[in-house]
């Protein structure tokens, strides 16, 4: 009921509805109206009411629920539910805990999470309300070694949503995100799978919206920024977090349907902050140094090594850094 009386106002929005248009509308009476509007404003709406008139939506909260993303969504299934939560220790070990009950497309969100889980067992900062923390529950049906290129996906899809809002970022092959050299979005993609057969895929992402310099350490800030510290202003989550699902969706159909990657690694060389640049490839404590000479058309970083030697090096087996700085 509440979630009739939100979509009434959000319908309405700028106008006031009567709570007798209410009442008679969704077949409840006047006194529970009134009880749904005050459970809405605590959760941060702020509704006007007039005597006369009824009630009127005058703002909604910076939180990441589906009736506030949904209106910028255009998916069919990625992000349709969305389980939401104020806070929570990882939004992958939720999903992941979640998963074999759950329909493709379903997503764990969370304002915080007390114990974020980046790449190589690290932590990832996740202060409330000022990031985008998200799970994407996928099912698709391929070989588990295809999945290193779903994880491709996630990051052009961050790419491509970032760009459409005026923020021009790099990718580092194969899933970070980086504005100014310094790490804004990482993605843990992680799977249950039988020998030849994905149970699911658990596809993380995290991205730095609006965390001002102090919410990163010292070792941190070197590394990692923000698109608030980027921007010097506020990104609004919501339409941000629907058109990374936009993107995600447009590029995944093609892949889980008939294996066509082909967009998402135009976007990923397109967009390389590697390509053309020398870098150390860091597999099992051993490191290489090499030029990273292009992505081909299977997701894989073509590597030429000082020896002259060309390789194809997969994502799943090495960690790459750049000769100076982070990247
Ligand atoms: C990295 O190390 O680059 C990957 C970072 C992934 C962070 C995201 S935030 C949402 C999801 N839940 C987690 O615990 N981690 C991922």
């Amino acid at each position: 009921m509440r979630k009739k009386i939100l979509a009434m106002l959000k319908r309405n929005k700028d106008f006031f509805i009567s709570g007798e248009k209410i009442s008679y509308e969704l077949g409840i009476s006047r006194s529970a109206v009134w009880k749904h509007i005050n459970t809405l404003r605590e959760e941060g709406y702020e509704i006007e009411s007039m005597p006369k008139n009824g009630y009127k939506l005058l703002s909604s909260p910076d939180i990441l629920t589906l009736e506030e993303i949904e209106e910028y969504l255009t998916t069919d299934f990625i992000g349709r539910k969305v389980y939401y939560l104020d806070s929570l220790a990882s939004t992958n070990m939720k999903a992941k805990e979640m998963a074999f009950n759950e329909r493709e497309g379903t997503i764990i969100i969370a304002e915080e999470q007390t114990k974020g889980k980046g790449r190589l067992g690290r932590n990832w900062v996740s202060p409330k309300g000022k990031g985008i923390w998200m799970s994407i529950i996928l099912k698709p049906k391929m070989a588990p070694s295809e999945v290193a290129k779903l994880t491709l996906i996630g990051a052009a899809a961050v790419n491509e949503a970032l760009g459409q809002i005026g923020i021009g970022t790099c990718i580092k092959w194969p899933n970070d995100i980086l504005i100014q050299n310094k790490k804004v979005c990482g993605i843990l993609t992680e799977m249950s799978c039988e020998l030849n057969m994905i149970n699911y895929v658990i596809m993380g992402i995290g991205i730095n919206v609006n965390l001002d310099r102090e919410d990163f350490n010292e070792e941190l800030i070197d590394k990692a920024t923000s698109l608030k510290i980027v921007t010097g202003s506020k990104t609004d989550r919501k339409r941000l977090t629907a058109m990374i699902l936009n993107h995600f969706e447009d590029l995944y159909i093609p892949f889980k349907e008939r294996g066509d990657i082909s967009k998402t690694i135009h976007i990923s060389r397109e967009n390389s902050i590697l390509i053309g640049r020398e870098i150390r490839i860091i597999r099992e404590d051993t490191e290489y140094i090499g030029q990273a000479l292009d992505i081909d058309d299977e997701g894989q970083l073509i590597v030429k090594y000082k020896d002259g030697k060309v390789e194809e090096v997969f994502s799943g087996e090495v960690s790459i850094r750049g000769l100076k700085g982070y990247i």
